[in-house]
């Protein structure tokens, strides 16, 4: 009976009528999510970047593609939401101008300049009131530190942190190896498992508290 939101995907941000920029983000970990939610009782929003999965049934289902329209998406949602899950990877940064037309070969390199996006999670966690905001950090470095610190700086609950250089798990990966972090100094390192599996945990962990 808990309105849980889930962010998944990557975003996009466009540079011209044919070029964009992204991640590598497949959406597997927020679909996880989604669906453990659902099957727990939950209502479910999931808001998603571009992706190839199934849409998962029985939820509500918010395509979008930009920063922009992931923001306004998830503020929509969010005030009534009882539990939110960012696992969205959001791109920080779009094209300074965006060019109506196609951007031409020249002879020499081109540069482009990029503007800072919104970091929607930041904004949400200065509006909590009695969400539980869970966040996700994919480090290359630094792992416990750096999402330890992302922890406080947004506000969250809980942080999914995963080490994005391991090969076997990760963006694209069936499987993922995270540590979850919680505000009251929880540490729980899982071994590397099923995103499924991971999602499972998560609720475990969540469900514990309350
Ligand atoms: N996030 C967000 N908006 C952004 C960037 C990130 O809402 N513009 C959210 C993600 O969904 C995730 C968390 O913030 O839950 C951390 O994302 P991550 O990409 O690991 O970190 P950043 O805050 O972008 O910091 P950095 O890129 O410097 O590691």
């Amino acid at each position: 009976g808990k309105k849980v939101l889930i962010t998944a995907g990557p975003t996009v941000a466009s540079i011209d009528p044919v070029r964009f920029i992204t991640n590598k983000s497949t959406g597997k970990m927020g679909y996880a999510i989604a669906k453990e939610a659902r099957n727990r009782g939950a209502n479910v929003t999931l808001i998603s970047g571009p992706t190839s999965l199934d849409i998962p049934r029985n939820i509500n289902f918010v395509r979008i593609s930009s920063n922009e329209e992931m923001k306004n998406a998830v503020l929509k949602e969010f005030s009534d939401s009882d539990i939110v899950i960012k696992s969205a990877a959001v791109a920080d940064y779009k094209p300074r101008t965006y060019s109506e037309q196609k951007i031409k070969k020249g002879d020499g390199d081109l540069e482009l300049a990029f503007t800072r996006d919104n970091d929607i999670l930041l904004e949400i966690g200065k509006k909590k009131q009695n969400q539980i905001l869970v966040g996700f950090a994919a480090e290359s470095q630094n792992l416990k530190e750096n999402a330890k610190s992302k922890l406080n700086k947004k506000n969250l609950d809980y942080i999914v942190a995963n080490d994005i250089t391991a090969s076997d798990t990760g963006f694209a990966s069936e499987d993922n190896k995270v540590i979850i972090l919680s505000k009251d100094g929880l540490e729980i390192n899982l071994d590397k498992m099923s995103k499924e599996k991971i999602a499972s945990n998560l609720f475990d962990i969540i469900a514990q508290k309350r």
